[in-house]
């Protein structure tokens, strides 16, 4: 953690719950990270005010008036304090089954379309960015890949003796907010499950990243299992998830309704899958290129089946580029 946003927006001062909740966790936080700078918003005791009709063109229209203007100016402070923050921490008690009218009045001078989020078919979107994701593998050319590719942040999980205290340390010792299952049952990294899972068939799969993903994740987070298991008995810490209060979601990958997004990402420029795609095989030699791809070889990490009726047309079209 660099910077932390702290935002209180109970109305109380003395004796609130939210503010020493906030503190505690503010302490915590600064434990493990002295260094980080802390901006703090107090919109309990300076609120924000509400939109009206004078100002709300300030925030969600083009300002023209002075009082748009000044709208304007507070939300751009506002946005600008949220966007420098790596780490926010909001006081939010429930006031008549919502949060405190003052915490709305913020987040509706932050939330700004083409700003703070946009508008998509698949619904509104954040822009604000800038998640950390952890990438936990043993193959080397592969974390080198997402290093480079996606900027994420990488640990061999042969270099660690305990993985959801290495996970935990990187992030300030709360967890991550949501753990990925994306091996399954095939998983590498525990001898014992190895054994029970895939040599001895006592259980569906070894669940070695079920278990870092149950336990990595932070209280109240999402774990989501998209490596496959097979159907029956799996020795998952089913009390940790109860006890942290976690969502599972779990499903074969969707690649059908995943298209179009796939699509959206490469036409906006955030995938290029020619970096991606590093093999294009005949469709008839499918038994070659399974092996490479599942034997990590030759630096793979996405394979492209081209079958003869694709070839024919991009002979076509190269004859016609000549
Ligand atoms: C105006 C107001 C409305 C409240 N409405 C609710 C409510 O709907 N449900 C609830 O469980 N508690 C409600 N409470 C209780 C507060 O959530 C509780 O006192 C909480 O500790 C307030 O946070 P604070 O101590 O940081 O001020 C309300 C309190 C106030 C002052």
């Amino acid at each position: 953690m660099k910077s932390l946003l702290v935002i209180n927006s109970s109305a109380a001062r003395e004796g609130s719950v939210s503010r020493t909740l906030v503190e505690e966790t503010v302490d915590r936080l600064l434990e493990s990270s002295p260094e980080a700078q802390v901006v703090r918003r107090d919109l309990g005791a300076s609120p924000i005010p509400h939109l009206t009709v004078e100002t709300l063109s300030g925030v969600r229209g083009q300002p023209a008036t002075d009082a748009e203007n000044a709208a304007r100016k507070l939300s751009d402070e506002l946005i600008a304090e949220l966007r420098a923050a790596d780490t926010i921490v909001i006081g939010a008690p429930m006031y008549n089954f919502s949060i405190p009218t003052s915490l709305r009045a913020w987040f509706d001078h932050v939330l700004r379309a083409g700003e703070t989020f946009s508008y998509s078919e698949a619904g509104p979107k954040g822009l604000l960015g800038g998640r950390r994701v952890i990438v936990v593998d043993e193959v080397e050319y592969r974390l080198e890949f997402v290093k480079r590719y996606a900027q994420c942040e990488v640990v061999n999980f042969r270099e660690v003796n305990d993985m959801a205290e290495h996970i935990k340390k990187m992030t300030d010792w709360m967890g991550a907010d949501v753990c990925i299952d994306a091996v399954g049952g095939d998983a590498a990294g525990s001898i014992a499950q190895t054994l029970t899972g895939r040599l001895m068939k006592m259980q569906a799969g070894a669940a070695t990243v079920l278990h870092w993903a149950i336990n990595c994740v932070r209280k109240g987070g999402n774990v989501s299992i998209v490596g496959v298991y097979g159907p029956t008995f799996n020795a998952v810490p089913i009390g940790n998830v109860v006890n942290k209060g976690l969502t599972i979601r779990a499903n074969q990958a969707s690649v059908k309704r995943h298209v179009p997004r796939l699509i959206e990402h490469i036409r906006e420029g955030r995938l290029n899958p020619k970096e991606i795609i590093t093999h294009r095989v005949p469709l008839e030699e499918v038994a070659d290129a399974y092996h490479i791809f599942s034997s990590k070889l030759d630096n793979c990490i996405k394979t492209v089946l081209i079958p003869p009726s694709a070839r024919e047309v991009q002979a076509v079209n190269a004859s016609a580029l000549h």
